[in-house]
């Protein structure tokens, strides 16, 4: 019998003919052809002939592509065309630059079925969710057409007579967007939208695991780019491993590096990008809580914890990891969630009824086995998955398939492992509580400040909730769960998170050059404050 590794090598050895049905219907609709190698890198045109990156679908382990990375050489000329880009499209009139996103969305939009269906073969989402995560960049693109007319600066009153104070920003320059598997094209979106009103060139290198979904929509907004007249390195690309990411963030050439992925590499980028005096804007690990009351309409708690935890297989950054009950609903609580978990069943994200795909790589596995092992060693008390599963039928064997988890750690110790540490994997430790000081205490007690969910129907509690002594997350919800946010507020979380904002709210403020620019329309030169320098005594 053929093992799973060459029955892989198989597969990728009939890579021309061999493309499962599933797999070629939707390629062919994103005019993806599978019989070559793709070209990886777009700067204006596409090429690509460093190291091989193979796209492995998470559901079955076929290989559905072979692409083609940036060479060094090309990541080099990939940099100068985005300057070249930026050069120009800084001096195109921003509500024109809204123009362009408007066709760029509705170019999108016109595919997200299609785009939707990828990134459940690629990613391994479920249809519905990828589907979302393309209506989430839809709908970013219209925020920026309205924003492109509404980047507006300040007018500051000046102290001195005859004297005005102006506020202005302008476009920054080349922004490097690092996105992570999880989200391959709504992170990236968020960023491409609001780089692109402010006026910069956006280079994306995204993960090296996801690079179909990057060429399918670079594909897009390039042909509609091209189509104005423009050059296409506005919104560049660049595939590769982590080398090519290093190179990006060291780039002298970049004025913005915008990251999301682990808190261990964020804490380089961070390093690097600062010890250049870049600008950097961080999303990294959510450890996220949800706190429920015994107050809260238990039926819609329950369902939201459920799709915190179990969405995505647990691979949002906002995906619910820990889970804090009141004494009074914990048991209660704990059996309707439990009743919920039982009716799961892997599946292929593809199929209209799956809730639950698999884990995005083999690596993935393992994090999963330690996070359920550790658990084990330090007694808790695992209620309903801690394991792989094991002997699906065909073609999902091929798959990374693990059972959410529901576990009840002995105490909540926040130093230990287990609470402290993310794991991107549908994990969620259980605590109990007897006031909701205690349970504000542990939101708070763990490195990371994404996002935290309190369901309560009692107004005192809402506010201890949001204000001074309450959440420390950068979102901070009410009888909402932890993930899902919509785009038109600031998404970013504080702490190990990074404290970077994206998408919507003031996040745009970044992404140009501010100046403060003082003119003196008068026939005097007063100084400020009133200090006289005169030599005329
Ligand atoms: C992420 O997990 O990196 O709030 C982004 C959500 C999505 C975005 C998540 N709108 O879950």
């Amino acid at each position: 019998m053929l093992s799973r590794t060459s029955l892989r090598g198989l597969s990728r050895a009939h890579l021309r003919c061999n493309l499962s049905t599933r797999a070629s219907a939707i390629l062919s609709a994103l005019e993806i052809s599978a019989d070559t190698e793709l070209a990886g890198v777009y700067h204006g045109e596409w090429t690509g002939t460093g190291d091989i990156l193979e796209s492995v679908c998470p559901t079955t382990g076929e290989v559905l592509a072979r692409v083609r990375s940036a060479s060094p050489q090309e990541l080099q000329t990939a940099l100068e065309k985005s300057r070249e880009a930026y050069e120009l499209f800084r001096l195109v009139p921003a509500p024109r630059r809204g123009e362009i996103l408007r066709q760029i969305r509705e170019a999108l939009a016109a595919k997200r079925e299609a785009l939707g269906a990828l990134m459940s073969l690629e990613m391994g989402k479920i249809k519905t969710e990828g589907v979302g995560e393309i209506q989430e960049v839809v709908d970013i693109a219209d925020y920026a057409v309205g924003l492109s007319r509404m980047m507006n600066g300040r007018v500051v009153a000046s102290e001195r007579p005859g004297h005005s104070i102006y506020e202005v920003p302008n476009p920054l320059g080349v922004v490097a967007v690092l996105s992570a598997f999880n989200f391959p094209v709504a992170v990236y979106g968020w960023n491409l939208a609001l780089s692109l009103a402010a006026g910069n060139a956006t280079l994306w290198k995204p993960s090296p695991s996801t690079s179909l979904c990057s060429i399918a929509v670079t594909k897009i907004v390039s042909q509609v780019l091209e189509q104005n007249g423009l050059p296409g390195a506005i919104a560049g690309l660049v595939t590769g491993a982590k080398d090519v990411g290093e190179a990006v963030v060291e780039s002298q050439d970049v004025d913005m590096v915008s990251f999301t992925g682990s808190e261990a590499v964020g804490r380089q980028v961070g390093k690097v990008v600062q010890s250049r005096f870049g600008k950097v804007l961080l999303e990294l690990g959510g450890n996220n809580a949800s706190i429920i009351m015994p107050d809260a309409d238990l039926s819609l708690a329950v369902s939201a914890v459920f799709f915190g935890a179990v969405g995505t297989a647990g691979q949002r950054c906002t995906s619910t990891r820990r889970l804090y009950l009141h004494r009074d609903i914990a048991p209660e609580f704990l059996s309707q969630l439990q009743s919920l978990y039982a009716s799961v069943r892997p599946g292929d994200p593809l199929e209209p009824t799956t809730l639950l795909g698999p884990l995005h790589t083999r690596a993935a596995m393992g994090v999963y086995s330690s996070a359920v092992d550790r658990l084990r060693k330090t007694g808790a008390e695992i209620l309903t998955g801690g394991a792989l599963y094991e002997g699906l039928a065909s073609p999902l064997d091929g798959g990374n398939f693990v059972m959410p988890t529901i576990a009840v750690p002995k105490t909540v110790d926040l130093a230990d492992a287990v609470w402290k540490t993310e794991t991107f994997a549908p994990v969620l430790c259980v605590g109990v509580f007897d006031e909701l000081e205690q349970a504000i205490k542990w939101n708070n007690g763990v490195p990371q400040g994404l996002s935290s969910s309190l369901w309560t129907r009692d107004i005192r509690n809402v506010g201890k909730w949001i204000g001074p002594v309450g959440s420390d997350a950068g979102i901070v919800n009410v009888n909402v769960g932890t993930s899902g946010a919509e785009i038109g507020a600031a998404f970013g979380g504080n702490k190990s998170t990074g404290w970077g904002r994206e998408s919507g709210g003031d996040a745009w403020k970044q992404y140009v050059r501010w100046s403060t620019c003082t003119i003196n329309y008068s026939d005097k030169a007063p100084l400020a404050q009133g200090v006289q320098f005169s030599s005329a005594a």
